[in-house]
């Protein structure tokens, strides 16, 4: 079988990357022929006085021509007699940091253009970190438009030096610099005949005869089990594909993390029966036993991953949102996914020249080294030792877009020695005793909604029907447990972190915990629930507008806000997300106070 190489171009809108491939396409005859009449006729209306515009062959799609850009991540396919090749080709717009990542993700190679009238420049660099980041191991860099600075060979070597110096940070197993013009096709299939200083031969041979084979010894297995399979219950079988080794029937396989042992009993190759399956290739495994397994966890056999919830790790920001410590999101490594925090950020990345910059905050397109801490356990591997376990991406809780791509570094075993120990006075027991079932009624809404005051009255109405309760309140709570926390995004998050364990403690203690806190944020909000258990939390949103807030003013924060003395209120410098799906909504506006209290009450009966 003829090899296949999958690479990325990486450049920006002007640096010929869609020409280069264009006429790569073009030159090596492998397009067909009614293409070629199209995008003749095309390029009498395009950018080059008749000429043929090799860049109108990538940038496929009519919209895309129309804007002049490329969008999205396009994959072409094409094949020479030496190589069949997947090129992925990302656009160079805004979104350009997200999609390239994507496409590196995926890629063995990166061919990174280089303008010769321009030499390195600030976005050469970046790339150069995103491939490396994203565990790229081999690269080319293409020194294009040598037309533009008269095919000079001593310009050509100073930007070679350039090139060598920057990546010499980097542990790439091979490195490439060729001199091209993309559009008179110089050293793009065709050897240059302005260029006879350059012996190296051209960019496409170069790329039909690369080995980007992975030469380090792999051995083991691992399978991250994508689906449980039991089309009747004589047949259990677990579906994935084989990240890492081969395996045969026979052999013992662990399931992470339950570490249950077992051995495989058959393995299916598409409905075929097998005895030995390896690495790539996608296969049902049944197992001797019925042991633990289950969507997200790994078969796994001689191979030392590790099991935990904590780790440092190194992430490309990609969101519009900016990442603030504590923030939660969901974690998505291989078939797993799980909510996580992000702890900290210990250091952002200077993409220029690799220093490590102190910060509180990641904008989008940085780079940043963080630990994470999962809520649950998984199993994964340092991203150098195994591309495939040690990647993943971080989902934004609210939006569902993916945040952050990222890599494992190292495993944090911060909570390796601590063991949960069940006590014999149980939650049930206390609850039992109080003759009640303890819930977490968590009010939120804008300061003056009417939050304290409702709360107030509806504890004294479940206090008269002899429930046991507590009552927590933000500006209570902010002068004793949480007197070390403001109003930065980053406090508030810890204050409803806080708080929310806390609630839960009381609710563990059998006792109906009442808050009154604004908790700005839907994913905090979201985090609170998980942290007391969905079951027994109820969300009551005070959804009074803004307006009906400023204009009571209680307390007259909100003139001190408008005239810049509060910085970071709610609703006013710092933002407000509402619930989407609370259980109870009441808006006091035009309201008595016990109006709203019996609306709340009405709705709470049959939920306590
Ligand atoms: S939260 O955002 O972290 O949930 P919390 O409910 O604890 O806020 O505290 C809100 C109370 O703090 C308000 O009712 C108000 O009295 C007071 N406060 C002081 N500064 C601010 C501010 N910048 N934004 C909102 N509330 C503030």
């Amino acid at each position: 079988m003829q090899s296949l190489l999958k690479f990325i171009t990486c450049g920006s809108v002007d640096d010929g990357k869609s020409t280069l491939i264009g006429h790569m396409l073009y030159d090596a005859k492998l397009i067909f022929a009614d293409q070629e009449k199209a995008l003749e006729l095309d390029s009498k209306v395009g950018s080059r006085n008749g000429q043929i515009d090799y860049s109108l062959l990538l940038d496929g799609l009519m919209a895309e021509r129309e804007q002049g850009i490329t969008i999205d991540v396009a994959y072409r396919y094409f094949t020479t007699e030496r190589r069949s090749f997947i090129v992925a080709d990302t656009p160079g717009h805004e979104e350009y940091t997200r999609n390239m990542a994507v496409g590196a993700s995926f890629a063995d190679l990166a061919v990174i253009l280089v303008d010769a009238s321009k030499g390195v420049l600030v976005q050469t660099k970046r790339h150069t970190r995103i491939c490396s980041l994203m565990g790229i191991r081999h690269v080319v860099y293409a020194v294009n438009k040598m037309d533009l600075i008269n095919y000079d060979k001593y310009d050509f070597q100073d930007i070679q030096r350039q090139i060598k110096q920057m990546v010499s940070e980097y542990n790439f197993e091979t490195l490439h610099i060729i001199p091209v013009s993309a559009t008179e096709g110089d050293n793009v299939t065709k050897p240059s005949n302005k260029m006879g200083w350059y012996k190296e031969g051209t960019l496409l041979e170069y790329l039909e005869n690369i080995d980007v084979t992975d030469h380090s010894d792999e051995t083991g297995f691992v399978m991250p089990v994508q689906r449980v399979s039991r089309p009747d219950h004589t047949f259990r079988g677990f579906q994935g594909q084989i990240e890492v080794g081969g395996i045969s029937v026979g052999d013992e396989v662990v399931s992470l993390p339950s570490g249950e042992k077992s051995h495989v009993k058959s393995i299916l190759r598409t409905n075929q029966e097998v005895t030995t399956a390896g690495k790539g290739e996608a296969v049902t495994i049944q197992l001797e036993d019925e042991i633990d397994v289950s969507r997200g966890c790994m078969l796994a056999k001689d191979v030392n991953l590790h099991c935990g919830k904590m780790f440092t790790s190194r992430l490309l920001w990609m969101d519009d949102s900016n990442l603030v410590a504590g923030k939660n999101y969901f974690l998505k490594i291989g078939t797993k996914m799980v909510p996580c925090v992000v702890m900290n950020i210990k250091y952002k990345v200077d993409v220029n020249e690799g220093n490590h910059v102190q910060t509180d905050r990641l904008y989008k397109n940085e780079i940043a080294c963080c630990d994470i801490s999962c809520a649950d356990k998984i199993v994964y591997d340092e991203f150098a030792h195994h591309k495939e376990l040690g990647g993943f991406i971080l989902i934004d809780r609210v939006t569902n877009m993916t945040s952050a791509c990222g890599i494992v570094e190292h495993s944090l075993r911060r909570d390796d020695n601590l063991t949960w120990h069940t006590m014999d006075i149980t939650r049930d027991l206390r609850a039992q005793q109080k003759g009640q079932n303890p819930k977490t009624i968590w009010m939120t809404g804008l300061s003056g909604a009417g939050k304290s005051t409702l709360i107030n009255e509806v504890e004294k109405r479940l206090f008269a029907l002899g429930k046991h309760t507590m009552l927590l309140d933000g500006d209570n709570v902010r002068m004793g447990l949480n007197r070390n926390l403001g109003f930065k995004e980053q406090d508030r998050i810890e204050n409803i972190r806080r708080v929310a364990e806390v609630a839960k403690l009381m609710n563990d203690a059998g006792l109906i915990v009442l808050t009154s806190f604004i908790s700005p944020f839907a994913s905090d909000r979201l985090r609170a629930r998980e942290i007391i258990g969905g079951d027994n939390f109820i969300e009551i949103y005070v959804s009074t507008p803004l307006e009906e807030c400023e204009k009571r003013d209680v307390k007259g924060l909100y003139k001190k806000a408008r005239a810049g003395e509060i910085p970071n209120f709610s609703g006013i410098s710092s933002p407000y997300e509402p619930p989407k799906d609370a259980e109870v909504e009441i808006n006091t506006t035009g309201k008595t106070i016990e109006e709203s209290v019996d609306y709340i009450m009405e709705q709470l009966e049959s939920i306590l």
